[in-house]
């Protein structure tokens, strides 16, 4: 089945196809067992330009289509889930400046992450505040022409490497107010009273770092307050509106990638005097399979094109992709384990963590219950 892309669309998939065949597959296996963040692979990245797909051009970037950004993060995420995470959390992470920012912000943030010189990350999770986001408790105080920072997050992707990080934080005076008194601020790794805690250690997307960071005093420059204070919790919805999907292509990316290991497995491997592939079972495990990613695709670019063609329905379309696509990735990446047997149990061929780095698909960016949550909520308000 075939989905319009344009000829940009297509170049950036072709060009982030190649490169990840000839260098980021041969890394992948390495990367996991290492559990360390790829550097070697984010200069690749920076140096062909892939960092520089969720960004316009006069910001610095190659694109800015959030199709594209979905089509580079699938082709990663076919080979390598760990290396799809420098990309997407790239794009999370500046999205609130390209959301929320004036153009002068933009100015002086985005240039350096669409080149790669910095990375991004997105500091909105607290220990007590994951799926209800407006119940966290890091606060910001206004004092003249600074904002005064304290708090904490967690589960915050690339947060030890990031250089430029948007924290939310409460800006109502005493911490107790609603999810509306939330604001968005650019936090920069040098300024002092900011801290990097623990790196937690997880069950898959171990190449990507997932921190605790601290705040104890920060001064921040009221110039890096995006948008009107009050309004980051809108600001933080937007975003992940617009980030959902990748999490889709990344969940899709894997689904294909456990999909091509087990067919080119099923076609090899014989018993009972024959390729696996000739028996029933396993052409319909195959068959389904196909059939789910198939769905999930077309699901996950039509999420990436509504934000392209900035359609009202984004938060839903975003929501559908990200939960369908992450739930066919876990189902396929654990039938592609059956279909390898044994052998899909072993470390010696990708499809165990393929599975493991599907998993948190589910999860993060919102788990699949709040996105039902989400999807439910649009379709009630669409019947009044
Ligand atoms: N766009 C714009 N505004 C939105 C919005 C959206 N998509 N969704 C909600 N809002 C607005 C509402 O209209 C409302 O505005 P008013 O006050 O003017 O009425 C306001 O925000 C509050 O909305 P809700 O009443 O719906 O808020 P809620 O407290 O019920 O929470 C929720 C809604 C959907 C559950 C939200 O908390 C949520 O999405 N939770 C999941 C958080 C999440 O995804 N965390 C992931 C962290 S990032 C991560 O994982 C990244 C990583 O490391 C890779």
């Amino acid at each position: 089945m075939n989905f319009e892309l344009s000829d940009e669309q297509r170049a950036i998939q072709q060009l982030v196809h190649d490169l990840c065949i000839e260098s980021v597959e041969p890394r992948a296996a390495e990367i996991d067992a290492k559990g360390e963040f790829p550097w070697d692979i984010k200069d690749l990245f920076a140096r062909h330009d892939i960092l520089g797909i969720p960004f316009p051009p006069e910001y610095g970037g190659v694109s800015g289509s959030a199709l594209a950004v979905v089509l580079a993060i699938e082709e990663i995420s076919k080979v390598c889930a760990n290396s799809s995470l420098i990309l997407s959390v790239q794009s999370l992470g500046s999205l609130p400046i390209v959301l929320g920012g004036t153009d002068e912000q933009k100015r002086r943030f985005l240039p350096p992450l669409a080149s790669g010189e910095k990375l991004a990350a997105y500091a909105l999770t607290e220990p007590g505040s994951g799926s209800d986001a407006g119940g966290m408790r890091t606060h910001a105080v206004r004092h003249g022409d600074t904002y005064v920072l304290n708090g904490s997050k967690t589960f915050i992707t690339g947060g030890s490497v990031a250089d430029t990080i948007v924290v939310f934080a409460r800006t109502d005076r005493d911490g107790q107010g609603e999810a509306r008194d939330i604001s968005a601020f650019v936090v920069e790794k040098m300024m002092p009273g900011f801290r990097v805690g623990k790196l937690e250690k997880k069950l898959g997307i171990r190449g990507s770092p997932t921190a605790q960071l601290f705040f104890e005093d920060v001064a921040i420059p009221a110039a890096n307050l995006l948008g009107p204070e009050g309004e980051g919790f809108k600001l933080a919805m937007r975003v992940l509106d617009h980030s959902r999907p990748g999490i889709a292509a990344q969940a899709l990316g894997i689904a294909e990638g456990a999909f091509a290991v087990a067919r080119r497995y099923a076609a090899q491997r014989k018993q009972f005097g024959k390729p696996i592939n000739e028996f029933q079972g396993i052409q319909f495990m195959l068959a389904d399979m196909a059939t789910a990613i198939e769905a999930a695709r077309m699901l996950t670019y039509a999420a990436g094109d509504a934000l392209d063609r900035r359609l009202k329905t984004i938060t839903v379309t975003s929501s559908m992709a990200k939960v369908f696509a992450s739930d066919v990735a876990m189902r396929v990446t654990t039938d592609a384990v059956q279909v390898l047997g044994g052998y899909g149990y072993l470390r010696d061929f990708p499809v165990e963590r393929m599975m493991r780095d599907a998993k948190i698909t589910q999860i993060y960016e919102g788990t699949n219950e709040i996105q039902r949550l989400v999807i439910a909520r649009e379709l009630l308000k669409e019947a009044g």
